[in-house]
């Protein structure tokens, strides 16, 4: 496609166009500059390519050399703004109209301040600390050159073998919602266009989560009234917080690939919704059209998606080469082509790409891994820990006991950043080892095994390590690759060598408290019941070491819950807490040869102090569609240490006309409870948007009858009349 350049918008008694014009609306700076726009302008800001090296493994894209300036957008993977104000430059002056390229990347859990993964950010029950993070995050991305990032991920995800598990928040539509919903306000603030605010994207939309068998880019198997109940909320949450942008998934819904899905992108987020940003691809997906046996060819593929809705090409190089010729014989529509190009103007009027198309440098001293980044960083990864067990009161770890840390997880550093991490750089994390070594006076390190294999050779010096001392620490997990996309795997146990070294390590009969880092809900049923306590810490990110010495000694309370199931094995997946009943009741439908309730439930998590809850009373148990109804719960700290303690409330429709789970979370509250104090905990219940249940259309029902209102196995009834 040749593109006219070099020609000036301006008019020629030197007037500037009105889309270069600050003090005008959007909407009309974006009819303005559309009605300018060639055909073939508006088919290149369609395309994103790529500049910088993509270090991901599973995008092994090329390094573009030349590229046209014309291009709506590039994912951008260098590591500071020089190549991309250089490239700028070359939209801003060599093209006809001016129009700056949007730069893109996966900031996902931090861009070089790398935080705990999404699902350990989700356990941290906090969402007001995850979005401190995501906005440095964001900082750290714009002043690296990005304008955009492709985050956050809230697919729902309910089979832990899938390795992007670990990229979400669990397995809660609502959790993910609030999280999901809190990072698009802070990666975008009030204002796009100040510095520092870059624009989200909400992905994979949608359903990918639900991967057949936990594999990765496979089918997926999603009825209209589950689309609606589980996968819909966090998109529609996200939305409403004003995301930008969203990226089209993978997986086949059903029969129609999300990246060629009409229902999703254009009825649903945009017609229902309302949703005037715009739809990215995700890498290749439209190509993929073909390999999922959709598109006979590449140009169909191209048919297909941009009708369904989806507006920008990441990388695959086809709306380019296929679009005029698509648009010539009538197959897609000027009209579908403009509304495209308008939302994603929009989206770059909105960021003030046009009044700064170029970023300040500035070094790299003033930017990435600030002290206050770094303490927000370790704050973070403090609240997700999960302490699972804790018998006889072993952790905290005492002053003065000799400890013994042990395990493949003690001195590494990159397995603790978690895949998708950024920029993230091994020697930026600070390990559990260094960590420890700063607060415990005697520690000894022992390596015990590597992450697996079959090498024992250093279970004896591990034994001999436990016996020296008063406590064990085995640092045990998955490495970072072990998780992530294109990492699925069979069974969520860990390899065998590490259980067998934490049999062996307890021979020395003392205390082993097991450290936990991984990217996924882990098979516990052997571990578990041979550990003294269970710290699940995650891939904490770069100040791994510190939050762990924090909370292993005691400064820090853990207050981390699950916010996903942790499946008793393997074969009880898909297990999730907001299951429907069954047909039958009491033991029937079991399973025969393991438990049929998981090892450790969503929701659970264990502090060093006690918390006593008071009566959960309600302000009305009777209620119209237009009451709002109070309930109030008064929790007490009945330990000897300050806490933070989240209090999880949680309904109950017990007989619907569309069956409905045992119970929903709809609200949350994280609050510091000093020792020996009481803090009163409120839910406002608004009955259309807590008690109401959405059908299979996306209409909201509210059914009169008996309501359940749930905290911490109390439970109060609520009737519409
Ligand atoms: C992933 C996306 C990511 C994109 C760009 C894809 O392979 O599925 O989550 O945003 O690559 O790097």
């Amino acid at each position: 496609m040749i593109l006219v350049c070099g020609l000036s918008a301006v008019a020629e008694d030197g007037t500037l166009p009105p889309y270069k014009d600050a003090s005008l609306p959007v909407e009309t700076r974006v009819e303005d500059l559309l009605s300018r726009m060639t055909l073939q302008e508006k088919i290149a800001q369609l395309n994103q390519y790529s500049l910088g090296s993509n270090d991901n493994v599973n995008n092994n894209g090329e390094q573009v050399k030349v590229l046209p300036p014309e291009i709506g957008s590039l994912l951008y993977t260098a590591d500071d703004a020089v190549s991309r104000n250089a490239m700028q430059k070359r939209a801003m002056e060599e093209t006809r109209l001016g129009i700056p390229i949007l730069f893109g990347y996966d900031t996902v859990h931090g861009y070089r301040t790398i935080y705990p993964i999404p699902l350990a950010q989700g356990a941290s029950w906090n969402p007001e600390l995850a979005g401190e993070a995501c906005r440095v995050a964001g900082a750290e991305s714009y002043y690296a050159g990005i304008d955009w990032t492709f985050s956050p991920m809230v697919d729902v995800a309910r089979d832990p073998r899938w390795g992007r598990v670990a990229e979400g928040y669990g397995e809660d539509p609502y959790l993910t919602s609030v999280f999901g919903a809190a990072a698009v306000r802070a990666y975008q603030g009030d204002d796009l266009s100040e510095p520092g605010n870059i624009a989200a994207c909400l992905k994979h939309f949608v359903g990918y989560g639900a991967s057949e068998a936990g594999r990765d880019y496979v089918y997926s198997e999603i009825s209209r009234q589950s689309l609606w109940s589980t996968y819909l909320p966090p998109f529609e949450a996200g939305v409403k917080a004003g995301a930008a942008t969203l990226m089209s998934s993978f997986n086949d819904i059903s029969g129609i690939p999300g990246s060629a899905n009409r229902y999703t992108m254009t009825e649903v987020l945009k017609r229902m919704w309302r949703h005037d940003g715009f739809v990215v691809a995700d890498w290749h997906a439209v190509r993929q059209l073909v390999n999922q046996g959709m598109a006979p060819d590449d140009a169909t593929a191209v048919e297909y998606a941009i009708n369904a809705g989806l507006d920008m090409d990441m990388t695959d190089n086809l709306y380019m080469p296929h679009l005029e010729a698509l648009v010539k014989s009538g197959r897609v529509s000027v009209e579908r082509i403009d509304d495209a190009v308008r939302r994603i103007l929009r989206v770059k009027f909105r960021l003030g790409l046009f009044e700064h198309p170029y970023t300040d440098i500035k070094p790299e001293n003033e930017r990435i891994l600030l002290p206050e980044s770094l303490d927000v960083a370790q704050r973070l990864a403090e609240e997700t820990f999960v302490l699972l067990k804790n018998d006889a009161e072993v952790l905290p770890l005492k002053p003065g006991q000799k400890v013994a840390l042990i395990g493949p997880m003690a001195k590494s550093r990159k397995d603790l950043l978690g895949s998708w991490h950024g920029r993230g750089r091994e020697e930026d994390v600070v390990s559990i080892f260094d960590g420890l070594s700063e607060i415990v006076q005697e520690l000894t390190y022992a390596f015990g095994c590597g992450f697996e294999g079959e090498d024992r050779s250093g279970f004896a010096e591990a034994v001999k390590a436990a016996s020296e001392a008063d406590v064990v620490v085995l640092c045990l997990g998955e490495r970072y690759s072990w998780s992530g996309e294109n990492a699925s795997r069979s069974t969520i146990a860990l390899p065998r060598i590490q259980e067998e070294l934490l049999m062996a390590v307890r021979k020395a009969g003392k205390p082993v408290v097991v450290l936990l880092s991984n990217g996924r809900p882990i098979d516990l049923s052997r571990i578990s019941p041979a550990a003294d306590a269970v710290l699940e810490i995650w891939q904490p990110g770069v100040m791994a070491g510190p939050a762990v010495a924090s909370v292993l000694t005691g400064k820090t309370n853990p207050s981390g819950r699950l916010n996903v199931t942790f499946p008793y094995t393997t074969g009880q997946i898909p297990i999730y807490y907001c299951q429907r009943n069954p047909a039958r009741e009491g033991s029937q439908g079991r399973y025969q040869d393991i438990p049929s309730t998981p090892m450790y439930e969503f929701g659970y998590g264990l502090s060093y102090t006690s918390y006593e809850y008071g009566p959960l009373s309600v302000s009305s148990d009777t209620f119209t569609v237009n009451d709002t109804v109070t309930a109030t719960v008064t929790v007490t700290n009945t330990g000897d240490m300050d806490g933070k303690e989240t209090v999880q409330w949680y309904i109950c429709d017990p007989y619907s006309t569309i069956t409905r789970p045992v119970k929903e979370l709809k609200h949350f509250e994280k609050k510091m409870i000093p020792a020996g104090e009481s803090r009163t905990f409120e839910f406002e219940i608004d009955p259309m948007r807590d008690l109401s249940y959405v059908d299979w259309k996306g209409d909201r029902i509210l059914e009169p009858g008996d309501y359940y209102i749930i905290v911490k196995g109390r439970k109060v009834r609520l009737t519409l009349e």
